[in-house]
């Protein structure tokens, strides 16, 4: 049991139909949820965090949680920076003992993104922590723009394949139509398979990552929007597009927003129905149990990933 890269995970995935789960942590309860799941489904497991989590936090407390749920679980899990903005972040964060981080250069001209990414592999390499990128750009509803200039961000598959050959970098995050957060599609879900296909084609060998890969489960949204939130129109990747994905060559299935309704929705409930509840064990707990059966129903029904550790 410890922390570990991805190498080993995903040169497992990588030419088999399942896809190993990317969860994105803010504190104890939802580590505790995530970690208690993968071990239930003897799953392989990455843990991810972001500048967000790091400022909420504290980036030790974070460090120190996943050091803490590894030894009490005894499993093996990688602990990957999630948006890594800029080569200092990327260095803190190898620094502090990640065994991940991704360096996302995607809002950048393809050539600057090529140098970025170039100089985080190489520092990340001489410490045996490994890089993903990201090439093409998320765009959803709620960046207001339309269907076709919506697919003018999707990740060019030649561009992917220079990339990849360029930078050394060990995985990529491809745009194919996901976005971030719970408002996704306006019309019909799209996921451009035909374009995955062709990057898979093309770098074989490079794990691909899909980011906003969150359904926004219709029940967590009803909870929330029942007892008293109000998030109407939520809507995110079908269940059987994600499973698409992970036989299509998708390794890695970032989920933060599915996490987040999922708690929130508990939380809401008991708070509702309990109004003169205030000890926060007493929501805490549900809302940790909440994210335990949402992840290990992912794990098992949607990124076949049960038994794969
Ligand atoms: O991709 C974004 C993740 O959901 C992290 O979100 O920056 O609010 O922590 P955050
Ligand atoms: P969701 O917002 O769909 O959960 O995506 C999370 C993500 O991509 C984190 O990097
Ligand atoms: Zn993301």
């Amino acid at each position: 049991m410890a922390l570990v890269t991805s190498k080993e995970m995903f040169a497992k995935a990588l030419n088999s139909d399942y896809a190993i789960g990317a969860f994105n942590v803010n504190n104890m309860e939802i580590i505790q949820g995530i970690v208690d799941a993968a071990k239930i489904e003897n799953a392989p497991l990455i843990l991810q965090v972001s500048a967000g989590a790091r400022k909420y936090a504290k980036p030790v407390y974070l460090l120190k949680l996943v050091e803490a749920a590894i030894e009490d679980s005894g499993l093996d899990i990688v602990l990957h920076l999630d948006h890594g903005e800029d080569f200092d972040i990327c260095k803190k964060c190898i620094d502090d003992g990640f065994t991940s981080v991704m360096i996302d250069g995607s809002k950048y001209p393809f050539e600057e993104n090529v140098a970025l990414t170039k100089r985080v592999v190489e520092y990340a390499h001489e410490k045996g922590v490994v890089v993903e990128a990201e090439l093409g750009r998320l765009a959803g509803v709620e960046d207001n723009i339309n269907v076709d200039s919506r697919s003018a961000t999707f990740t060019d598959p030649d561009e992917a394949a220079e990339f990849v050959e360029k930078t050394g970098v060990d995985s990529l995050a491809i745009a194919i139509g996901t976005s971030h957060g719970a408002y996704k599609f306006k019309g019909d879900p799209y996921l451009d398979f035909e374009r995955l296909q062709k990057i898979r084609e093309l770098i074989p060998n490079t794990p691909l990552v899909l980011h906003g890969a969150s359904t926004v489960l219709p029940e967590f949204v009803e909870l929330c929007n029942k007892y008293g939130g109000n998030i109407p129109g939520a809507k995110g990747v079908p269940e059987e597009m994600i499973r698409t994905a992970a036989n299509y060559g998708i390794c890695k299935v970032n989920i933060d927003t599915d996490l987040r309704l999922a708690m929130t929705a508990e939380i809401r409930k008991i708070l509702f129905e309990n109004p003169s509840e205030f000890d926060p064990r007493k929501y805490l707990g549900p809302g940790r149990n909440a994210i335990q059966r949402m992840v290990q129903h992912k794990i098992k029904n949607v990124l076949g990933a049960s038994n794969k550790r």
